[in-house]
């Protein structure tokens, strides 16, 4: 049995914590949100960021950092990556050994292209990082909740921290994770790909149908591997549960809070009225500043990508900006 922190008790962490605890391990969880706190040790529920499900009783919440860096020697990351570098700053002054950092959240840092695991070393002192993991895949904190079957990667380059990750997570009745070497890849598929979300939520929004959002799919997961694989990451991760199987869930979902957003644009709203209407987290639009910095400074060819850009941040007509990617010139697919 082991103890985990998780941090960030949102709809993510509030799932992972149940999954952990209905392995045996003992959990406790972290959130700036006095009422989420409050919420989850009265009544076991999350009811603003997971209106299904029930945690266990054993599942504690705080509001003390220190509290719950002192817990455990596994920290679990499970806050928007907007915040990621502020907590980190603030772990670092409550930490006292070593620990082993685990990130499920999923976005770039804008200016810098950082990755998460880039901004944990950055961030914590070398004498308390004992090493990082990525957990990703095709995940609703929804279903999971529910106990419905999903399977992700735990991801690091030092295979005994992967492999600690996926026996901690893993069970025979839902849940079941792999293991994986490539971080670089992992880490930008899992960010990448819910720009392409948001463009799935625009066409639904537009009216268009199943046709488009395949092609979608099919096109934006092209764009995942020029970019990630410019960046270093192993083109065989593209078509794994944190590539391809992450995008497919995030574009056809109606759970996808970056497809409900790009819903709301695509049926008229802006940027500021969509994210407005959503009390979770929308990754992709901060994520899809940072590709489009990537995608100039590399010269990336990546119309998807640039075409969300345009739509949320230059303000384009949605339908006209989409049309005219039907205009490009004619050419070989290239895959
Ligand atoms: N929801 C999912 O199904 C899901 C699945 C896989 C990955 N993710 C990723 O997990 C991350 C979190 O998503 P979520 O859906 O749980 O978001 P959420 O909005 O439900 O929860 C985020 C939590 O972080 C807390 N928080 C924000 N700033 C904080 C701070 N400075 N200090 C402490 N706590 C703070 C909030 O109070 C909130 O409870 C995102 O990167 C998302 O992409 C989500």
């Amino acid at each position: 049995m082991e103890r985990l922190t998780i941090i960030g008790a949102g709809s993510w962490g509030s799932a992972l914590g149940k999954i952990a605890s209905d392995n045996s391990h003992q959990v406790i969880m972290y959130d700036q949100s006095e009422e989420i706190v409050s919420e989850i040790n009265r009544f076991h529920t999350n009811k603003t960021k997971l209106p299904v499900g029930k945690l266990n009783d054993n599942v504690k919440a705080t509001t003390d950092l220190k509290e719950a860096i002192a817990y455990s020697d596994i920290i679990l990351l499970v806050v928007p990556t907007s915040v990621i570098r502020i907590v980190l700053k603030e772990i670092n002054q409550v930490i006292t050994s070593k620990k082993l950092f685990v990130n499920a959240s999923k976005g770039l840092e804008p200016n810098t292209f950082k990755r998460v695991s880039e901004i944990v070393t950055e961030e914590i002192n070398s004498d308390y990082l004992e090493g990082f993991v990525a957990l990703s895949g095709p995940s609703h904190a929804e279903e999971v909740i529910l106990g419905m079957l999903t399977l992700l990667t735990s991801t690091s380059p030092n295979l005994s921290h992967a492999q600690l990750i996926q026996r901690i997570f893993s069970n025979q009745s839902y849940f079941r994770v792999y293991t994986l070497a490539d971080l670089v890849g992992v880490e930008i598929c899992s960010s990448l790909k819910n720009i392409i979300a948001l463009a799935s939520g625009i066409i639904a929004g537009l009216g268009y149908g199943d046709n488009t959002r395949a092609a979608l799919i099919t096109r934006g997961l092209v764009e995942i591997k020029r970019i990630a694989c410019k960046l270093g990451a192993d083109e065989k991760t593209i078509f794994g549960l944190a590539g391809l199987g992450d995008l497919i869930v995030t574009c056809t979902s109606t759970h996808s809070r970056n497809f409900q957003a790009g819903y709301k644009i695509g049926s008229g709203k802006n940027l500021e009225q969509a994210l407005s209407e959503m009390t979770m987290v929308v990754e992709g639009a901060r994520s899809a500043i940072a590709a489009h910095q990537l995608i100039a400074r590399f010269n990336i060819y990546a119309p998807i990508i640039e075409t969300v850009y345009d739509i949320i941040y230059n303000k384009f007509e949605p339908k006209e900006r989409i049309i005219k990617l039907m205009q490009n010139d004619l050419k070989e697919e290239d895959l």
